[in-house]
């Protein structure tokens, strides 16, 4: 039993180690106030073809042109036509986009001012 148990405790720390870029481990770390904040652009109806021109100008780099993500040897940079983004809410995007994922590569995006972040989350939301 002791064996078992050490076995498994090396199985869970070599997963935790394995943690990286496009697990989605990031959303475990938006504080719960930041998840509920509503998004003011959310029905604007310029909001995702204004969203979609900035995501051309700093996101299709690493994400993409059609936002269906890339793999460049060890970067990967999720497709965000996933399930994992249809079930964030406004609120976790705009944490993630304002804090980044700097240590899996991810940019914060806090100089860019604020609606022009919402505006790329209902652009992001508005992906098939
Ligand atoms: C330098 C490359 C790079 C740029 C530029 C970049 N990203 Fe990312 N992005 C990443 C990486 C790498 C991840 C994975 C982070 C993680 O899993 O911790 C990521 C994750 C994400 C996620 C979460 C995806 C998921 O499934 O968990 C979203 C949403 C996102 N990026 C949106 C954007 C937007 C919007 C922009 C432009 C403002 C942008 N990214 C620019 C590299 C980049």
């Amino acid at each position: 039993m002791r064996r078992l148990a050490h076995i498994l405790l090396m199985l869970g720390l070599a997963v935790t180690l394995c943690a990286a870029a496009g697990d989605g481990e990031w959303l475990r770390k938006v504080p719960a106030k930041d998840r509920t904040r509503p998004n003011p652009y959310a029905t604007d109806p310029d909001a995702p073809a204004a969203g979609a021109k900035i995501f051309a100008e700093h996101c299709a780099a690493c994400h993409g042109g059609e936002a269906e993500g890339k793999t460049e040897g060890k970067h990967i940079r999720p497709n965000l036509h996933s399930d994992r983004l249809k079930q964030a809410t406004p609120g976790e995007l705009f944490w993630l986009l304002t804090n980044g994922s700097q240590k899996n590569g991810m940019p914060s995006w806090s100089r860019l001012p604020d609606p022009q972040r919402w505006q790329l989350i209902t652009f992001l939301k508005s992906l098939p």
